[in-house]
């Protein structure tokens, strides 16, 4: 997730102008927190298993980058997600940074059980806005999830802050269009329970910018009381421009995932969220204070083709930041001097 907050007592920033929608730079007047979702999102769903030392040792630096959050791993059945079956021993093993939030995913009572036990910061618990996708992710329809979700709410009790991921919320690749008022519906089922934050989920990169805009203001009119998320994927090339979408609508969290690993082995066609190093590069090169250490970050994400055994989509880390020039080759330097 990438985390954005309005500070108090600073005027908003404004990126658009009010008639033509062009776009400014900001001065720096509001925080962005990211939410980091690759071992979790990203490592979910590679072929190969992460080794455990490989993950502990990858939040132990990340932690060190300025993330707001982290989400650890996914207390889920270890048959459904395997990749993520030593989520005990990661989240005993990891250094927790003061600041720094440690959540884990979570998709029942069994689940939310190994969270509390494992010391999670905060609980995302996850159900679908379609009743497909539910049924392909979780095996149960929706109805169940969420009163699955609300005896993990009681029983939890408010000794642990809870968020709710909402999948598909923007649309999803079996069923298609789901519409906002649905998703809505699910985010005030989950106000009314008293959760501290909602993320809506663009599972397999269908959100375009309009709709994104749209779904924000909704989310802001019913829901300011909620932390409210943004959790992108790039599968359709979309994925910044939504970001973007949603920063000017005033959202100030977002998921992201370092390299852009990610997607839910339930959701057909799924690949990876936005690339957090990505999304921060743009933001910060806008003026957006994201907190974060963009040149550790990315030297952290040139490692993660060596982590995954692939090459990975992001691709500030291959490019390098706007800043980065390149040596002026040595015959345009004497061409200079020539006309000079
Ligand atoms: N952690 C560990 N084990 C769990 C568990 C959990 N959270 N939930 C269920 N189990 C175990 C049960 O104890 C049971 O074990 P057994 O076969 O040894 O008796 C087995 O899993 C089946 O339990 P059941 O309640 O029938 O679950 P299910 O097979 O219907 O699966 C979910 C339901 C929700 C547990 C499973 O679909 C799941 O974990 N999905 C997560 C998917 C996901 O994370 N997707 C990516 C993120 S969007
Ligand atoms: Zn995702």
């Amino acid at each position: 997730m990438i985390r954005i907050v309005r500070r108090a007592g600073l005027p908003q920033a404004s990126t658009t102008s009010s008639g033509g929608g062009a776009l400014h730079e900001v001065n720096s007047v509001r925080a962005i927190f990211f939410n980091e979702v690759a071992t979790r999102d990203g490592f979910q769903i590679e072929p190969a298993f992460v080794p455990t030392d490989t993950k502990v040792a990858l939040i132990d630096v990340l932690s060190e980058c300025g993330y707001a959050k982290i989400e650890v791993t996914s207390f889920a059945s270890p048959k459904a997600i395997p990749m993520l079956r030593d989520a005990e021993e990661v989240m005993g093993r990891i250094r927790r940074v003061p600041g720094v939030e440690y959540t884990v995913l979570v998709p029942n009572l069994r689940g939310a059980e190994r969270a509390l036990e494992a010391r999670a910061d905060e609980l995302n618990l996850v159900m679908s806005t379609s009743e497909t996708h539910n049924l392909a992710n979780l095996r149960m329809p929706m109805a169940h999830s969420f009163a699955a979700l609300s005896e993990v709410i009681k029983m939890v009790d408010g000794r642990t802050p809870i968020n709710v991921s909402l999948s598909c919320g923007f649309g999803c690749p079996m069923e298609g269009k789901v519409a906002q008022e649905k998703v809505l519906d699910w985010v005030s089922h989950f106000a009314d329970l008293g959760v501290r934050g909602v993320t809506v989920c663009d599972t397999t990169g269908m959100a375009h910018p309009a709709q994104v805009s749209r779904m924000v203001e909704a989310l802001q009119q019913g829901f300011d009381q909620l932390q409210l998320t943004l959790h992108f994927h790039n599968t359709r090339g979309m994925g910044l421009a939504n970001v973007l979408a949603a920063v000017q609508g005033g959202i100030t969290r977002f998921d992201g995932s370092l390299g852009g690993l990610g997607g839910c082995p339930y959701a057909p066609g799924a690949s990876g969220n936005i690339s957090s190093e990505d999304a921060i590069h743009m933001l910060d090169a806008m003026g957006y204070d994201t907190g974060m250490d963009l040149q550790k970050l990315l030297a952290v994400a040139r490692h993660m083709p060596h982590i995954v055994g692939h090459e990975v989509p992001g691709q500030v880390a291959k490019a390098g930041r706007i800043t980065d020039l390149h040596a002026v080759p040595a015959e345009v330097d004497e061409m200079g001097r020539q006309f000079a």
